[in-house]
C-alpha cells in the first residue's frame, strides 16, 4: 500500500506532538492538567521560597554564597534542572544532594523532602516544573542529554 502525502504528514505530526525525552518518566506527566495543578500547589508551598515563585532561582545562582554553598538554581529553561532525567530529579527532591548525585559529605541547602512529601506529590511537582520546558531547543537538547543513564 502506498501512503498518501497527507497520511504521512499526519503520522509525522502524531509522532512529534508530545516530544518525550528518554529521561521522561511517565509518573511525571507535564501534559496532565490535573497533575500539573497539584504540582503547582506543592511547588508554591515547598519550593518557591528558594527556587522562586516563577522558577527563576536565586539571584546570581551560579556564584557560591559566602558560606561556600550554592544558591538555588532556576527550574525554568534558564537553569540546568532540565539536563537531568526525571529519576535523578526525583531522587534529589526526595533524598537531597547525597550520593550518587553528590559527593559524600557535600554541604547543600537543598532539603530532603522524603519525610514531608509523598512520592505522588514529588512526581506532581516535577510534572509542574517540566510543564515550563516547552521551547523546541530545550526539548531537543533534553532528549539528547538524557539519552544515556
Ligand atoms: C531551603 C531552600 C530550598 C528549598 C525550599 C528547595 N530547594 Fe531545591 N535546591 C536548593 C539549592 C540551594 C539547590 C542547589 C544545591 C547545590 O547545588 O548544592 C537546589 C537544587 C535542587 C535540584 C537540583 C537541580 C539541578 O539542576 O541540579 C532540584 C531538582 C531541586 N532543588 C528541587 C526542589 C524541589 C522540587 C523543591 C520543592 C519540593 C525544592 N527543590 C525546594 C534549595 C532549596
Amino acid at each position: 500500500m502506498r501512503l498518501s502525502g497527507a497520511a504521512l504528514f499526519m503520522m509525522a505530526l502524531a509522532a512529534c506532538g508530545k516530544p518525550a525525552a528518554p529521561g521522561d518518566d511517565p509518573r511525571a506527566d507535564a501534559h496532565s492538567a490535573a497533575q500539573v495543578t497539584r504540582g503547582a500547589k506543592v511547588y508554591a508551598a515547598n519550593c518557591a521560597s528558594c527556587h522562586g515563585a516563577k522558577l527563576e532561582g536565586q539571584p546570581d545562582w551560579r556564584k557560591r554564597l559566602p558560606n561556600g554553598r550554592m544558591p538555588a538554581p532556576p527550574h525554568d529553561e534558564s537553569g540546568h534542572t532540565w539536563h537531568h532525567p526525571d529519576r535523578v530529579l526525583f531522587a534529589i527532591t526526595k533524598n537531597g544532594l547525597v550520593p550518587p548525585y553528590a559527593p559524600k559529605e557535600y554541604e547543600s541547602d537543598m532539603p530532603a523532602f522524603g519525610g514531608r512529601l509523598s512520592d505522588e506529590d514529588i512526581w506532581a511537582v516535577l510534572a509542574y516544573i517540566k510543564s515550563h520546558w516547552t521551547s523546541p531547543e530545550v526539548l531537543a537538547a533534553r532528549a539528547e542529554m538524557t539519552r544515556r543513564p
